[in-house]
């Protein structure tokens, strides 16, 4: 899977811009502040319809304008796309695919995948137990509609079962049957994420095991942890843990156990990296991480993702640079960076200067 070619249009500190980039590795350079970061994110908001940094779309409009509009062609093995998305403060965020409207924004992930790897991954190892299952959650909802919907589901029941909760825990009054309702829509959509996630991590651990195997000789491992704690269960059993709590939950006021809380341990030579790890090994395990879930996506799709890669190399070492600029060379890149001596090499490279929102090739 490639991109051909981004235009954007008063996005971020942009005013229009039109890039047609290599099948093989494209690179950003230039000082800070210069938009380098802004392009790979309006790339990003093509695979997942939202930004990997924003809050929200307004943000992203070029300050004293009223619209961002940003346009992007890709091909996968079979065919070509084209992909238009536009917002105006007041209106909805328009999106076509080959000139047709779509619906929902879960539609767009179907289409372009892409791997973002930025030096604030480096939370994947050190931050809250929300972002590793970001990770998994990003990484299966490209992958599998399915696990999407489910997920968009099961926090939809988890809202309405926490505000019933409070509702109870204020009134009183126990509402049984309400509870058990939500309950059960919980249990059917958490088992879906439950497995999946499960699964996604047994292929990932041993996806990065080899990758981290490779560039440090250390032992690399992944543990699911969830207060589920069950293997393989059945709808029942899944939905008898959800109970479990009922009383502690309305005194609560709040649901304590479920795939909102799940996590994953980041193991070195069996010692958790998030305590034990230096930062040069947090890093590299991110690098295995991200270089796992690329892998994993390719087994899944048939296809590579497009790779975006954001001032990441000046932060590895001359080993692992080597090590990552010699896994991507059968893939499309785009990446940024300040200082072009990072670069292994410019074969197959495109190279783009970024200043003040202008691109010179
Ligand atoms: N909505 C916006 N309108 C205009 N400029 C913006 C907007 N959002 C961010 N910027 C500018 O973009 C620049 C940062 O761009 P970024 O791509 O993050 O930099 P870098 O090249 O360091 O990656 C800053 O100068 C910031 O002021
Ligand atoms: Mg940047």
């Amino acid at each position: 899977m490639y991109i051909k070619s981004l235009t954007v249009e008063n996005f971020r500190n942009y005013d229009y811009e039109k890039i047609e980039f290599l099948p093989t590795t494209n690179v950003f350079y230039g000082n800070n502040a210069q938009g380098k970061t802004n392009l790979l994110e309006a790339v990003y908001l093509f695979s997942h319809g939202r930004s990997h940094r924003a809050h929200s779309d307004s943000e992203l409009i070029k300050f004293g304008k009223e619209f961002y509009s940003l346009s992007l062609t890709f091909a996968d093995s079979l065919r070509e796309y084209k992909t238009d998305i536009r917002f105006t403060n007041d209106k909805k965020k328009q999106i076509k695919i080959n000139n047709v409207p779509i619906t929902k924004l879960s539609m767009l992930m179907n289409y372009l995948n892409v791997v973002i790897f930025s030096p604030e991954d480096l939370d994947l190892v050190k931050g809250s137990p929300a972002r590793r299952r970001n990770f998994c959650d990003e990484a299966l909802s490209q992958m599998y509609p399915k696990y999407l919907s489910a997920l968009i589901n099961y926090h939809k029941a988890l809202v309405q079962k926490n505000s019933l909760l409070k509702k109870i825990r204020l009134s009183g009054n126990s509402n049984d049957a309400m509870l058990s309702c939500w309950n059960e829509q919980l249990a059917s959509y958490g088992i879906i994420i439950y497995n999946e996630r499960m699964a996604f991590l047994k292929k990932i651990e041993e996806l990065a095991k080899t990758v981290h195997k490779d560039i440090t000789g250390e032992a690399l491992s992944l543990e699911y942890v969830s207060g589920i704690k069950l293997k393989e269960p059945t709808p029942d059993e899944f939905l008898t843990v959800l109970e479990k709590n009922q009383k502690r939950e309305i005194e609560q006021g709040a649901s304590l156990i479920g795939i909102q809380r799940d996590d994953f341990k980041i193991m070195i030579n069996s010692n958790e990296a998030k305590i034990f790890g230096s930062q040069g090994q947090q890093r590299t395990c991110v690098l295995s991480l991200k270089i796992a879930e690329t892998e994993y996506i390719k087994t899944i799709k048939d296809e590579y993702p497009v790779l975006l890669l954001d001032d990441i190399m000046s932060e590895l070492d001359i080993n692992r640079r080597k090590y990552l600029w010699e896994c991507i060379t059968d893939k499309q890149v785009i990446m940024t960076c300040t200082d072009t001596d990072i670069l292994q090499s410019t074969d197959n490279t495109r190279l783009f200067n970024i200043s003040e929102g202008k691109i010179i090739r």
